[in-house]
């Protein structure tokens, strides 16, 4: 039997979270964002005063993850918009790369479907955390519509342009499809949307359709 999963894969910045919070509410799924489990690994690691790329398995021991619904627990206490910080952003790429992380965190992502509807989010979702996914999304958009979004959220360092946020993207894609472990791909069996030209009704709307095409 395969997971009721629709799973969205995507580089950052093609709007996955937006999409699958706005997908989850219409289709009353649970949403899940995975990038948040890396995210809280490295902001425990900062409070830890540990260097991300320092990480041990022992101090993974000291790190408790779970979701309660779409709310992630950090050792019992959500933590929040801490996660959004610039900080987060970059120890979670860092601890990304590592094979006993996402070891760590494939039980954790795996326990939070539990029978129900999930919409969830990340880079591996339909590759390695749910292959069986009934629904499997690769979001994409140009590297140039990606750094504008980007810009215009002001997610970035103070001076940034539009030509250097679209090279820090360029690297970072080259880098997450080219890592050995879980590297960023659409699965085979994925759906491929490229939103660049289309709103975030419209992204929903197309994906809709999918899961409607599959007869979930
Ligand atoms: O989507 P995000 O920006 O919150 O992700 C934070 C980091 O975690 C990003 O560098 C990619 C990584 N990530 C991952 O490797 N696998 C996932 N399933 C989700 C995120």
């Amino acid at each position: 039997m395969s997971s009721t999963v629709v799973a969205i894969d995507g580089p950052a910045g093609a709007g996955k979270s937006s999409v699958a919070k706005a997908l989850a509410a219409r289709m009353n799924f649970v949403h899940i964002n995975t990038g948040s489990l890396y995210r809280a690994i490295a902001y425990a690691l900062l409070q830890m005063n540990v260097a991300p790329e320092n990480i041990t398995p022992e101090d993974l021991e000291h790190i408790s993850l779970a979701f309660d619904g779409a709310r992630l627990l950090l050792n019992g206490v959500d933590p929040g918009e801490n996660l959004r910080a610039p900080e987060c952003a970059a120890g979670a790429s860092a601890v990304a790369k590592i094979p006993f992380v996402r070891e760590f965190l494939l039980p954790v992502q795996r326990s939070s479907a539990d029978g129900q509807w999930i919409v969830m989010e990340g880079r591996d979702i339909g590759t390695v955390i749910f292959p069986d996914a009934k629904v499997k999304i690769f979001l994409t958009a140009s590297a140039a519509v990606r750094a504008g979004r980007r810009l215009a959220q002001g997610e970035c360092a103070p001076g940034a342009t539009l030509e250097s946020i679209q090279k820090e993207i360029e690297a970072r894609d080259l880098q997450d499809s080219t890592r050995a472990t879980a590297p960023l791909k659409a699965a085979d069996d994925a759906v491929v949307v490229d939103c660049s030209d289309l709103s975030l009704e419209e992204t929903v709307d197309a994906i809709a359709a999918v899961i409607k095409q599959k007869n979930c």
